[in-house]
């Protein structure tokens, strides 16, 4: 007798970083990842993350695999609580093997866990056989990492703010051809996660009320500037925000700061190119590598300039790219 096959389904999902220009950073509800403020962010052609999941009920508890390693505590059980949700939406119960390889830095500040949960959302909702749309997917992409709500679609993105039913992600439509050059200086993970750090911000920085506000009307300036094409606008609005959410975090207690002297060297560089006619703008997350928005026919120019500040770092140069999607899928 020949045994019936543990394995009911699998599929193999790919979505790409995406790196924001109006910031999210608190959280109004730490269950279900609703933000205290909308934000938007692009999407960029660059660096994706490819996760497979295969249901095999044999297995003791859920696996993931990152990048070849078998991972344990944290982000192991980051997975598994995101697949309990997704066996509670499709009432199923297998368990699940993850197989998932980032080709950007993992936990660098680089949106690894925007790609991550974007991916995830889209193949492990194909493999439990859930037949999501866009909306429900940037939903469910959201409970695994609030960024990853916007990975879900290509281009410029914006994430609403609201209720576990109103908060996703929608693309917004532009007539401006944005690039971005990221400048890597340290690939290392974080000692402080972003979930850890912003969650930190909400409850202790005295700054916190004022950041949110000010996101809020940056967030409608943004849409504006957007709306009129007008790239010096984005660019402006794109770096102040981004200051403001380090100094949001500089007065939480303990104090969080992810920017380097390396980086505030980068940031400078921003500058440096403006004042000699190329307009570049920078923007960083929760990590000290620092990316820059420009036109596309800038990138190489803003790029070998950056090198000359920082001969260490290590430059991609990204464009405009697409949401998630499904490379393969068996029931
Ligand atoms: P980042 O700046 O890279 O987004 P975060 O602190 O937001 O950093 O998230 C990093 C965490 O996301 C990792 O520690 C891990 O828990 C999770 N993660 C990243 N990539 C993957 C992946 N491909 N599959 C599953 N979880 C992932
Ligand atoms: C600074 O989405 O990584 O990159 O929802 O806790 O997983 P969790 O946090 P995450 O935070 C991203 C913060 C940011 C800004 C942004 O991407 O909007
Ligand atoms: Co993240």
């Amino acid at each position: 007798m020949t045994a019936v096959p543990a394995v009911t389904g699998t599929a193999t999902a790919e979505a790409n970083p995406n790196i924001a220009l109006i910031k999210y950073w608190g959280k109004a509800d730490a269950a279900y990842n609703l933000p205290v403020t909308g934000s938007l962010s692009l999407t960029l052609d660059t660096a994706p993350t490819r996760t497979t999941v295969t249901l095999d009920d044999t297995l003791a508890a859920d696996e993931l695999v990152l990048g070849g390693v078998v991972q344990a505590a944290r982000p192991a059980e980051r997975v598994r609580v995101f697949l309990d949700l997704v066996r509670a939406l499709s009432g199923r119960t297998e368990r699940a093997r993850v197989d998932s390889v980032n080709l950007i830095p993992t936990g660098a500040g680089l949106a690894s866990s925007a790609s991550a949960f974007a991916a995830l959302a889209a193949a492990a909702s194909a493999a439990y056989g859930l037949g999501l749309d866009d909306r429900a997917l940037s939903r469910l992409a959201r409970r695994g990492s609030g960024s990853a709500s916007r990975s879900v679609f290509g281009g410029i993105v914006r994430w609403y703010p609201g209720d576990d039913a109103s908060s996703y992600a929608e693309p917004v439509p532009a007539d401006l051809d944005l690039a971005m050059v990221v400048a890597i200086i340290d690939a290392g993970p974080k000692t402080i996660s972003s979930t850890v750090a912003m969650n930190r911000t909400t409850a202790t920085s005295p700054f916190y009320p004022a950041w949110a506000e000010s996101t809020t009307a940056q967030l409608d300036e943004m849409l504006a500037a957007l709306d009129r094409a007008d790239f010096t606008a984005v660019g402006e609005l794109a770096e102040s925000n981004s200051l403001r959410m380090h100094a949001t975090m500089a007065g939480a207690w303990p104090p969080v700061r992810y920017q380097t002297a390396a980086s505030i060297a980068l940031v400078d560089a921003a500058g440096e190119l403006r004042a000699a006619g190329v307009e570049a703008y920078a923007t960083m997350d929760a990590g000290p590598n620092v990316k820059f928005l420009c036109r596309p026919d800038d990138a190489d120019r803003v790029a070998a300039h950056l090198a000359t500040v920082d001969p260490g770092a290590r430059f991609l140069s990204a464009r405009a790219g697409r949401g998630v999607r499904l490379l393969g899928s068996s029931e």
